[in-house]
């Protein structure tokens, strides 16, 4: 039950009659208008035993057509080539490879930062679209030139996408606001390597600090690609590896700030996807509560674990730390890279305002697609 499509370029294509029939464009199946199947409720329909009972190309050469047996009313479907063929990996020997291929970087990272001019990304697609593939594969970038005022982190991110907002606010300053405060974010003492926002199951995906003010002293900017340092103990220590990935690790953060909030989540320091692959870091001490779900006497060798990654994420060969100027702003994949900050002293004339605001990956991913459409630009194009 295959229909065999043998290209130009002497591939060959194998599509289930399942998946033809499932994928039938059709208008009864598939509603052009929307792109979205309209067909309702497509299991109760269970076409399971439909059959191909004819296939043939038509005369001009661009279109496959078909007649159905053993699927109640519907008789026939067509395809045009073109959409076989963009969908030919169906048969995963002809997978695309994903050309975003994630750079992991260490502390040569702290005289590369890629740079994006504040206003030209404002104003110019192309430059809009080179930031988000940059944020996929390098997950760090510096904006330059940004106007020394508030409200600047919300001009960019509704350039992008809209902003995420979470239990500080669509976005939050930080500016020490005294002892009374929900973080210690907010306070003047350093912040550990951390990704913001472990507490939620939604994670906000790309986090944002714009620099108002910067402190005469202190008050420095960290940052570590969690990746790296994950792929290093993977290498080094597979059984601690294996623990950060299969032990779940619970996080909270209570009180009042921009509303009342209590909120929980648990999660694995790494998570990996189907294939084993790195997908997510989840990092944050402050935190962290005091619920790990191992059993007691496996405690020891999970905290031995998270060590060791803190060892290779603290790595001098691996952090990059500076202190972010006024007017620029740093972007970081907030799925992937370790933030955190050195102490710094409150007094009048060593003042500091940050202000920080997220974007959801949805959001950046969506956004850099509609502009390689409007930009012709094919989404396979490496190293844009
Ligand atoms: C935070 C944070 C960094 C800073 O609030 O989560 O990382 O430089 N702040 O204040
Ligand atoms: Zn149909
Ligand atoms: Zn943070």
């Amino acid at each position: 039950k295959l229909i065999s499509v043998t290209w130009d370029d002497g591939k060959t294509t194998n599509y289930p009659h399942i998946f033809l029939r499932d994928n039938c464009r059709c208008s009864s199946c598939f509603d052009p208008q929307t792109q979205q199947r309209s067909i309702s409720n497509a299991v109760y329909h269970n076409y399971a035993n439909a059959t191909i009972k004819t296939a043939r190309v038509d005369d001009k050469n661009d279109k496959l057509y078909l007649e159905w047996i053993n699927d109640g009313e519907h008789t026939t479907s067509n395809f045009e080539l073109d959409w076989l063929k963009a969908h030919r990996s169906i048969t995963y020997d002809d997978i695309e490879v994903n050309p975003v291929t994630k750079q992991l970087w260490g502390s040569e990272m702290k005289n590369n930062l890629p740079q994006f001019d504040y206003n030209k990304i404002l104003n110019d697609d192309s430059e809009l679209h080179r930031w988000v593939r940059c944020m996929l594969k390098v997950g760090i970038s510096l904006l330059v030139g940004l106007p020394e005022d508030i409200g600047q982190v919300k001009k960019f991110v509704n350039r992008v996408a809209y902003l995420r907002r979470t239990c500080y606010g669509p976005t939050f300053h930080s500016q020490s606001k005294g002892d009374h405060v929900t973080t210690v974010a907010y306070k003047s003492g350093g912040l550990a390597l951390h990704t913001d926002f472990p507490y939620y199951n939604n994670i906000p995906g790309i986090f944002m600090l714009h620099c108002v003010t910067a402190a005469k002293q202190g008050g420095d900017s960290q940052f570590t690609d969690g990746f790296k340092a994950a792929e290093q103990l993977r290498a080094s220590h597979p059984q601690y590896f294996k623990i950060l990935a299969e032990t779940p690790v619970e996080h909270e953060d209570t009180g009042t700030d921009s509303y009342e909030f209590s909120l929980t989540a648990e999660h694995p320091i790494i998570r990996l996807n189907e294939n084993g692959d790195l997908k997510q870091i989840y990092y944050g001490d402050h935190t962290r509560t005091s619920r790990i779900d191992v059993p007691h006497y496996k405690l020891t060798d999970f905290y031995n674990a998270m060590t060791q990654f803190l060892r290779y994420a603290y790595s001098p060969a691996n952090i990059i730390q500076f202190k972010l100027q006024p007017g620029t702003l740093i972007s970081v994949d907030n799925f992937r890279v370790l933030h955190g900050r050195t102490a710094f002293d409150v007094s009048p004339d060593n003042f500091r305002h940050v202000e920080g605001g997220h974007v959801d990956w949805d959001g950046a991913t969506s956004c850099m697609r509609v502009l390689e459409k409007e930009l012709n630009i094919d989404y396979r194009t490496p190293n844009i």
